[in-house]
């Protein structure tokens, strides 16, 4: 008889985003005259950048023509592509990163979860609270927790809580963490962290042979020119760190597919034996052989990111979703709640009003306003009496969206 991988049993809910979109479904079929307005997951609304359009279509001719078709591609990615990445993105900042070290796939979701392959089972990791929910899940989905209690925490997993408290940025834990992930411009709460908090964190990385699992998603939202974008910009982040980036929300690659995660060849971890391996070696070894690659079409398009009219044209992008962030700020925090996040991220942190759970705050917003956020609760149970707003809409969308919260929240 074919058993399963029964830590798949120890997830008690379906993944927060299609368990959002089953509840609007639900109330969509039964209301089919509401007029929804989504921003509830952060996916992107606005089309492509034309630069990357163009790529692509170019692309696509290539592979019409025997003389310039593509089969297979690199596993780690295209070395043009492998390369505009590290001198712009890393070496500009002044960040030691080789285009040897940059290894393209198809989402950091993905990564993040994929990376969990290299390492052992008994790691003691971190993760704060509320959290990106793929960091927790994938571990359960891997073996590396215990089962959920009551307040919805998984045994064998260190949880950070981050509050209007700490600014949403957790305190360096006295225990020792082997794997600690760390996003910043932080999905959910849209918190940021200096380079003084990150040279903490790499600092206790390396004095405990900590890994970092950097998650830098969002890092293209970022406004003070003070905050880091990648943690490589800290001295010793080579040493401890794993950084993963995504096309998606900076380039509208949502449906598109293109990510990339930072292995540097200096990072090392502990084999049984207690000898130390190269957790490149490893990585490119997964990547060889479950992974064949990006398509060539769409690694064009990633490169067009790179162009001049890319830079310019993603920036226009990038300031119109944060425009956004922008009056979903202030429209809330005019409306009374106390509101955080959407300066340098592309999400907006609210406390519900009147101590309102935060589904209960969700259900009141679907069914009176028909506009869909995501319960903070979804992300932990330290985002209990917390919203999540998206930026990711129409201006149109966005506005009205604000306008009929506004008018049932007076
Ligand atoms: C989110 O809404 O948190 C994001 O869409 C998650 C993701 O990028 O997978």
């Amino acid at each position: 008889m074919a058993t399963i991988n029964s830590n798949y049993l120890k997830l008690k809910a379906g993944y927060l985003f299609p368990e959002i979109a089953r509840r609007v479904n639900a109330y969509a079929e039964a209301n089919p005259d509401a007029k929804i307005i989504r921003l509830g997951i952060g996916d992107v609304t606005e089309p492509l950048p034309e630069a990357c359009r163009a790529a692509m279509t170019l692309a696509v001719q290539d592979m019409g023509d025997r003389a310039s078709f593509k089969g297979y591609g690199p596993e780690q990615g295209y070395a043009w592509l492998r390369e505009k990445i590290a001198a712009h993105d890393f070496q500009a900042r002044g960040c030691a990163i080789d285009a040897s070290e940059i290894f393209i796939s198809d989402g950091s979701k993905c990564d993040c979860g994929n990376i969990l392959d290299i390492f052992g089972h008994d790691n003691a990791i971190a993760v704060t609270d509320p959290v990106y929910p793929v960091y927790v899940d994938t571990n359960v989905m891997a073996g590396n927790t215990g089962e959920m209690n009551d307040k919805g925490e998984y045994g064998g997993l260190v949880y950070l809580p981050i509050s209007a408290e700490n600014d949403f940025v957790a305190e360096i834990p006295s225990e020792k963490v082997d794997l600690i992930y760390l996003c910043f411009p932080n999905n959910p709460t849209g918190a940021t962290a200096t380079k003084e908090y990150l040279k903490a964190w790499v600092d206790y990385a390396k004095s405990h042979g900590s890994i970092i699992f950097f998650d830098a998603a969002y890092e293209a939202f970022i406004t003070d020119p003070e905050l880091p974008h990648s943690i490589y910009e800290i001295e010793g982040a080579r040493d401890c760190a794993i950084e993963f980036r995504s096309f998606s929300k900076n380039a509208g690659f949502t449906g598109t597919r293109c990510a990339l995660t930072v292995v540097p060849n200096t990072l090392t971890a502990k084999a049984s034996d207690g000898s130390d391996v190269e957790l490149w070696k490893l990585w490119n070894r997964r990547q060889s052989t479950k992974f064949n690659g990006v398509s060539y079409i769409v690694q064009r398009g990633a490169e067009a990111v790179y162009s001049e009219a890319g830079q310019a044209q993603i920036k226009a992008l990038i300031g119109f979703y944060m425009e956004n962030a922008k009056i979903i700020r202030e429209q809330l925090t005019a409306a009374g709640l106390a509101v955080y996040g959407g300066i340098n991220a592309p999400y907006v942190w609210v406390k519900t009003p009147n101590g309102l759970s935060s589904w209960d705050f969700f259900d009141k917003l679907l069914q009176t306003v028909n506009v869909v956020g995501t319960p903070g609760s979804g992300f932990g149970a330290a985002g209990e009496g917390y919203f999540r707003i998206s930026a990711f809409n129409s201006r149109e969308n966005v506005e009205e969206a604000m306008k009929r919260i506004l008018d049932k929240l007076k």
